[in-house]
């Protein structure tokens, strides 16, 4: 299997440099040793313990049901509230002047909004979802920026029992529609518009192209951000549309938060997988916020009351919805929201905010990191970032060199750095170094957390030796895990628990290696899914969306390792007839095409006009010998290939410069 890895990981082999946590960290750590232990010894009394970090209104009777495995039930019987976790149990606790969020508009805009202030905003949004005849149960799709009501919004839904499905706001009106109708929502929270570069960009026309005709929508509640009806041109829907200032500003700010099933389903987030159509991750109440509360507290060595964190990830992926709103606020963090692009208007945009809120955590992804390096180090050099004690990075392996800088030139080389691996289907960190504890190697997760096993095994289950590779599996139902693909019970069986039925393994998807010490290295997708700055892509849905275009006949897509982005989409198109010819302004409508049609970040990189595709025998197309061609490689092995000549047809028609 290792010669579908990218070649470019090679050099994870030799890396040898380590980092032990300096003393003073190591003594005021969280997280201490002896947890790995004590987690080995009684797994599902560490994950009890673990849940005492919760208000429940009734305890568990029961840690882990996995009699009808893989369909999971975690602190079986427990009752309690996601939001007043979250909220209200800080206020009660004293804590209501603590800022949970010191908000930065893309304009230079702000907003601190206090434990007390939030409690309040989130129990009038549950009330004005009430007041639409939301109850528990009933789907809500928010498409919304990164302002506070997202936040809010989705602390209202949980407060209420209802699941959020929040839509990344790049997504096109296409994706936005295929999520609400797959999950029936019945009402949409979106924005007039968002700020992008300094320009406002319209976001509720978007939604409006979405929901035309759209069966389960009843309301549509707009916050303002951008005041496009101020200029007069917002469309509106009447008696559909409802504006967020009329609808909830008029709200009581009193709401009894109800006490739900631990089980209780809190959201669905979708991620693409090896098929066109994304699959709808569901995620329970109990069991996901004491992993998400656990490891916040663990992985970044959160200090309530003392640390500012700052995760610079979207609401719209998973790492926002456990790291910016469900773990930091179950465990009462002040944190940074900002809302824009992180070179608006200067190139020293997170540097100066880490300066102004002293920032002490502050959590990222390579491909950020690997932009700020272009940039140049100089940048971060201006400002003062010796509040940051702890840095973080998420998303896709981080190569030793990027980590190396970051913990050079924004951790004044002394923060620990963790590297975070989970996905968006284990809802909360699964492999991690843990600060204070770990001696940290540039690259490399390391080990699963305390109450947490993963390996990695060969094609047949058994697991590698040290310096082996293969499949990383997670081999023990853990609490965050999801609890199935919305409305397809099959799909979630045989995508993640087929390949190793027998074992009862949960296949990642991704590759792993073992070093000499035992520590594990990702090492990138082993199925068709691209990993593009840190958002998982399918090739499928990307090919799709091309031969949706009249003048395609075929398409294959792969992911081309990219300095600076991870994998860059990479695609190669046999156009009809006479478009054959096409020139670059073709290439152009083509690439504008799938942003169009899934979303900009779907763009492809670079398009490739070709006679012929590779295929095998049995009309599979051979990404293997197309990557090999996007990463200027020589070409693999083509004796597998129906027609071996295809790869020397395509070499042929690039070089002559089609
Ligand atoms: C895929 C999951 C988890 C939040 C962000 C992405 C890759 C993620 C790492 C890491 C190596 C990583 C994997 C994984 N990935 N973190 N630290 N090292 N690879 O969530 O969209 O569900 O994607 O991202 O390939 O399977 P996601």
């Amino acid at each position: 299997m290792t010669t579908e890895q990218s070649p470019t990981l090679d050099n994870l082999l030799t890396e040898s440099r380590s980092f032990p946590p300096s003393p003073e960290f190591a003594a005021a750590a969280n997280a201490t040793a002896d947890w790995y232990t004590e987690a080995d010894a009684d797994r599902e009394a560490f994950w009890a313990k673990q849940a005492e970090r919760l208000h429940w209104d009734t305890k568990w009777t029961q840690v882990l049901d996995w009699s009808n495995a893989p369909f999971a039930k975690w602190f079986v019987g427990g009752k309690l509230n996601v939001a007043y976790n979250c909220v209200d149990r800080h206020v009660e606790a004293g804590h209501g002047d603590q800022v949970a969020i010191h908000w930065v508009g893309e304009p230079g805009d702000t907003r601190d909004i206090t434990y007390a202030q939030l409690k309040d905003e989130v129990s009038k949004a549950a009330n004005g979802l009430l007041s639409l005849g939301v109850t528990a149960g009933d789907r809500v799709a928010i498409q919304l920026q990164m302002i506070p009501e997202a936040i809010v919004s989705m602390l209202a839904c949980a407060r209420i029992g209802a699941l959020h499905s929040v839509v990344f706001g790049g997504f096109s009106p296409s994706a936005l529609r295929q999520r609400v109708d797959d999950a029936d929502a019945k009402v949409v929270i979106t924005s007039d518009g968002q700020y992008r570069r300094g320009k406002a960009a319209p976001m509720k026309a978007n939604v409006d192209e979405a929901l035309d005709g759209a069966q389960s929508v009843e309301k549509v509640i707009v916050v303002r951000r951008t005041g496009d009806d101020l200029e007069g041109d917002v469309p509106w829907s009447d008696g559909r549309d409802i504006w967020w200032h009329e609808l909830i500003d008029a709200q009581s700010a009193d709401h009894k938060p109800e006490a739900f099933d631990s089980e209780h389903p809190l959201y669905i987030l979708y991620t693409s997988g090896t098929t066109g159509k994304p699959k709808g991750i569901l995620h329970t109440s109990g069991g996901y916020l004491t992993q998400a509360a656990y490891t916040h507290n663990a992985v970044f060595d959160h200090k309530p009351g003392q640390d500012v964190y700052w995760c610079t990830a979207d609401i719209g992926w998973v790492t926002g919805h456990s790291y910016i709103v469900y773990g930091p606020l179950a465990n009462r963090a002040t944190q940074v929201v900002y809302e824009g692009t992180p070179n608006t208007p200067h190139e020293g945009r997170h540097w100066e905010i880490i300066q102004k809120y002293k920032v002490s955590i502050y959590y990222t992804a390579p491909t950020l990191i690997r932009t700020f390096m272009k940039w140049g180090a100089e940048i971060p050099a201006k400002y003062d970032l010796s509040s940051l004690r702890l840095l973080g990075s998420v998303g896709e392996p981080i190569n030793p060199e990027a980590w190396m800088w970051f913990r050079e030139n924004i951790g004044g080389g002394n923060c620990p750095i963790v590297d975070t691996w989970w996905q968006t289907e284990t809802g909360a960190i699964m492999i991690s170094p843990l600060p204070g504890v770990t001696h940290a190697k540039p690259g490399s997760a390391q080990r699963p957390l305390p109450g947490v096993s993963a390996k990695v095994v060969d094609d047949t289950a058994t697991e590698v030796g040290n310096g082996g590779g293969g499949y990383l599996v997670l081999d023990k139902p853990w609490p965050s895990m999801l609890r199935g693909i919305w409305g397809d019970d099959e799909r979630f069986k045989d995508t993640y628990w087929s390949r190793f039925a027998e074992q009862g393994f949960y296949f990642a998807g991704d590759g792993a290696k073992y070093d000499n010490d035992g520590d594990i290295w990702l090492l990138g997708r082993v199925d068709d899914v691209m990993n593009v700055s840190g958002h998982r892509i399918s090739t499928t849905e990307v090919e799709s969306a091309l031969v949706s275009h009249p003048t395609v006949a075929e398409a294959a897509v792969v992911g081309a390792s990219d300095p600076t982005t991870g994998q860059g989409i990479v695609a190669f198109v046999i156009l009809r007839g006479d478009a054959a010819k096409a020139g670059d302004e073709a290439i152009q409508e083509l690439r504008n095409h799938v942003a169009k049609e899934i979303g900009p970040i779907a763009k492809p990189r670079q398009i490739m006009v070709v006679p012929e595709l590779p295929k095998t025998r049995s009309g599979k197309i051979m990404r293997r010998l197309l990557r090999d061609v996007a990463e200027n490689r020589e070409v693999g092995d083509v004796t597998t290939l129906a027609d071996s000549t295809v790869m020397d047809q395509i070499s042929k028609g690039l070089s002559s410069g089609s």
